[in-house]
């Protein structure tokens, strides 16, 4: 199978869908690449660099679009749909819900369209999340556009001239994005504040070393799948008299803050922007989907009073060559998914490529049937002392106990009275130990949290191994008394928990299978 990887079209977009990494890798997969002369200059790969990789070489851009496959980072635009071979396969970032009009120009040759961005957010699709790899560029690249423009330094200085303070940064948005640009600005020493709707990005962000800024107010920010919500009037007014706060005494605001197929929420207004220092930055990383900021013009860097507005929307193609050689790795992980050149295949069983499939053959396929993904965690409120309401993280839940360790509990119990029973002039001395036994299972296997529960598992099988022995055993022994029918009836318990790990176990394992 041939994939064909056009030059991208579009203004300041200088990245490219095959890297001469990814081109090495594809053909280890089976595939043919033919890469359009110039695709890669912008960043920074020359033609030569793919043909040394394997790649061969298109002059012009009709033979790219000719193969069977197409790989590229933009949608295409109507000219280049023209182009597209009837019934071949596009893979490019697509929103197929913003661009009705192109999925039907699409249809009309009968396509089959995979939209990279739609590529369900799983722990197993990670590889192939296009989405996460390009806003972690953004993010770092958000605090160098930063420091670029505002006129001092982010990290402490301490000199014979005199001593200067660090960069107070606060990030508005703890997504990919929110989480790289702590990263990058706390690694250039800057002091930095997070705020974010999803309670759930707390312990990420101070992990990085930043500080949580949480509001007064009671409403889970939760969208599903990771995603926010729109917030409610209030909510949003709380935020706002947040940020008033903060705008006065911050030296740069970078704002990431979006909300899946929806104009991203206006959180710094322009009375916020006046009550900045002179000289401060603002970074809107949400500039192409409306802007966070009252005043940033998308592309453009604006100076209203001193403080200066970046709205680039090109920060990705600003790292060009990380930025393609990220995303190429993401297209070559999902044509590795899809069965690689020789068995290249798009499977609606898989949930990867169904979540990610717009057109089959023409066939609308879009939107895809829900999968599900984690539930949101939930959100409560306290009252301090001061009256202030403070949101405080949810306690981890009491580790539910599975039918596993109830049984094991059980059989524990059934035995060790058994036993007690049947001698019993060490009656004292064996309840003693069961009281104990009892005392300490509940105890260890109460307090284990979820994540525990794998290990824990493996131990109670083990123990269910050993009391099978016992019971059987004793059940073989050919004496009928209470002894032997406790023993019968402990090897049936017992079996059931091992069963059922291997079942559970088998189930777990099966989640991670393709
Ligand atoms: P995004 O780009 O859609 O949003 C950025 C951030 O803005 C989010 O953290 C959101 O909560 C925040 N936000 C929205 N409205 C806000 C408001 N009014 N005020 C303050 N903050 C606001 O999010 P992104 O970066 O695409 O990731 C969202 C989440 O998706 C991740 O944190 C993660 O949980 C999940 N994810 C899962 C992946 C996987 O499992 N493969 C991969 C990547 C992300």
């Amino acid at each position: 199978m041939k994939i064909g990887v056009p030059s991208e079209v579009e203004r300041d977009e200088r990245r490219v869908a095959a890297s001469p990494d990814s081109v090495r890798r594809l053909t280890q997969l089976g595939f043919e690449v033919l890469v359009e002369s110039g695709a890669g200059r912008g960043a920074g790969f020359a033609d030569a660099d793919y043909q040394a990789a394997g790649a061969e070489i298109a002059a012009d851009a009709t033979a790219v679009w000719n193969c069977e496959l197409v790989a590229k980072v933009r949608a295409p635009q109507t000219s280049e749909v023209g182009l597209l071979r009837e019934g071949g396969v596009l893979i490019c970032l697509l929103f197929p819900a913003q661009h009705e009009a192109l999925v039907q120009a699409l249809a009309a040759r009968r396509a089959s369209v995979i939209a990279l961005d739609a590529i369900p957010r799983i722990s197993r699709a990670q590889k192939m999340d296009v989405l996460s790899s390009m806003a972690n560029i953004t993010g770092y690249r958000a605090v160098v556009e930063a420091a670029n423009v505002y006129g001092g330094q982010f990290t402490a200085q301490m000199t014979a001239a005199g001593k200067t303070p660090p960069a107070e940064v606060l990030v508005i948005g703890a997504g990919v994005a929110g989480l790289a640009a702590i990263a990058a600005a706390r690694g250039l020493g800057a002091v930095v504040k997070v705020f974010d709707t999803r309670l759930a990005v707390k312990e990420q962000v101070e992990s990085l070393g930043a500080s949580f800024l949480e509001l007064d107010f009671e409403e889970s920010g939760e969208g599903g799948g990771g995603y926010a919500k729109v917030m409610s009037q209030a909510f949003i007014d709380a935020e706002t008299a947040l940020f008033c706060e903060q705008a006065k005494r911050v030296d740069v605001i970078i704002t990431t803050a979006l909300i899946p197929e929806k104009r991203a929420p206006v959180l710094i207004t322009t009375e916020m922007v006046e009550m900045m220092k002179t000289g401060s930055v603002i970074v809107d990383l949400a500039a192409e989907q409306g802007g966070n900021c009252a005043l940033t013009e998308p592309g453009e860097l604006v100076d209203h009073g001193g403080v200066k507005i970046v709205g680039y929307t090109d920060l990705t193609s600003r790292l060009a060559r990380h930025a393609s050689q990220m995303f190429s790795a993401n297209v070559a992980h999902l044509l590795e998914e899809m069965g690689g050149g020789d068995n290249f295949s798009i499977d609606e069983e898989n949930d990867v490529i169904r979540g990610a499939l717009v057109l089959r053959d023409g066939v609308n396929k879009w939107p895809p049937p829900e999968i599900p993904v984690s539930a949101p965690s939930p959100v409560r409120v306290k009252k301090a002392k001061t009256g202030v309401r403070e949101r405080v993280s949810p306690p981890p839940p009491p580790a539910r106990k599975p039918l596993s360790r109830a049984i094991a509990s059980l059989v524990a119990a059934i035995g060790l009275a058994g036993l007690a029973l049947y001698t019993t002039q060490e009656f004292i001395q064996h309840f003693t130990v069961f009281v104990l036994a009892c005392f300490i299972g509940w105890q260890v296997v109460w307090s284990v949290t979820p994540a525990l529960h794998t290990p824990l598992m493996s131990v109670t099988n083990a123990i269910s191994g050993i009391i099978l022995v016992g019971g059987l055993l004793k059940g073989a022994s050919g004496e009928v008394d209470l002894a032997t029918l406790l023993g019968t009836v402990a090897v049936f318990v017992a079996s059931i928990n091992v069963v059922g790990g291997f079942l559970v176990t088998h189930r777990m394992l099966k989640m991670f299978r393709k």
